[in-house]
């Protein structure tokens, strides 16, 4: 596993394995303090291509004046000890000097799927995602790229910026990875103290939930489905919601209130964020409501 910190060193060693016909190249953007989830990536870069890319880079554009920039953890030879581990060829760690050696004057931006969920609370944070998401795909050139769905608004803005702007790159979306008891792994997690650390487990608590009372046809339109999402996370006395909503998929449309779930015709999400003290969480459920279930 090579390790290179200049974008000169990272075209150099792409061009290596090019000349020896590793065959395409898997990327896997991260902002570091990997995790499981960031291992289940790089194993599906891995089975899908000859050469695998991995980034460490926390971008200080997606970050807000007031958000956890200064304080983001970061642990380089822990990231380095499960990259090598899980099979990552290349390890591109720039410094905040070589991505940004002048104030960026060129940004890319998705309009409308970046106003709701995550957009809203954050404003300009996709902004700072799709611009260096683009310039990390300028240096690294992959063939596939590998996002967690975890952050399925993500997912949503850069599949649509790679399809607006044709860039010749196949986003692949991975399962979210959760610890045993449900809670989605995350490198914000190590933020919550024992007592938030169980209270956030009614994230995943509530998405099971309402898609069991939509199944058994308790619930069936979507206020009622987002009623339930609310009260069963009004349930943990340190949780406040940031927001919980239920919109199309990938589109990021609202539905009518009182429309059966059901009615939505495709995909629908399910996207909470919900902050315990300091701490942000978020989580979804990406499915597609079914009829037979909602008559029940
Ligand atoms: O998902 C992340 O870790 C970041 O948003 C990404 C895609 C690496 C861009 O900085």
């Amino acid at each position: 596993m090579r390790v290179v910190r200049t974008i000169a060193q990272m075209r150099e060693a792409l061009e290596y394995m090019r000349q020896g016909g590793h065959g395409p190249v898997g990327f896997v953007p991260t902002m570091g303090y990997l995790h499981e989830g960031h291992a289940s990536l790089l194993r599906a870069a891995g089975e899908k291509s000859g050469t695998v890319v991995m980034s460490i880079f926390v971008n200080p554009l997606q970050f807000g004046p007031n958000e956890d920039f200064a304080s983001y953890p970061r642990d380089e030879q822990r990231d380095l000890a499960l990259a090598e581990r899980e099979g990552a060829d290349i390890v591109f760690i720039p410094s905040v000097e070589e991505m940004y050696p002048q104030p960026i004057r060129t940004g890319v931006s998705v309009s409308s799927l970046t106003t709701q969920l995550c957009g809203a609370s954050r404003p300009g944070h996709f902004d700072g995602v799709t611009t260096v998401v683009s310039k990390l795909f300028n240096i690294v050139q992959p063939d596939y790229a590998f996002f967690g769905l975890k952050d399925a608004q993500q997912v949503a803005v850069l599949r649509r910026m790679v399809a607006d702007l044709n860039m010749n790159v196949e986003i692949i979306a991975c399962p979210i990875v959760r610890e045993e008891d449900g809670l989605a792994l995350s490198s914000r997690n190590v933020y919550l103290s024992a007592e938030e650390r169980r209270q956030a487990l009614v994230l995943s608590r509530s998405l099971r939930e309402v898609r069991q009372a939509l199944e058994d046809g308790k619930v069936r339109t979507v206020n009622e489905a987002r009623e339930l999402l609310v009260s069963v996370i009004a349930e943990s006395p340190l949780a406040v919601i940031d927001y919980a909503e239920i919109l199309t998929f990938p589109d990021l449309e609202s539905l009518e209130g009182g429309s059966k779930l059901s009615a939505a015709g495709g995909e629908v999400i399910m996207a909470l964020a919900v902050k315990f003290g300091r701490t942000r969480l978020i989580d979804n459920n990406v499915f597609i409501p079914k009829e037979a279930h909602a008559l029940v």
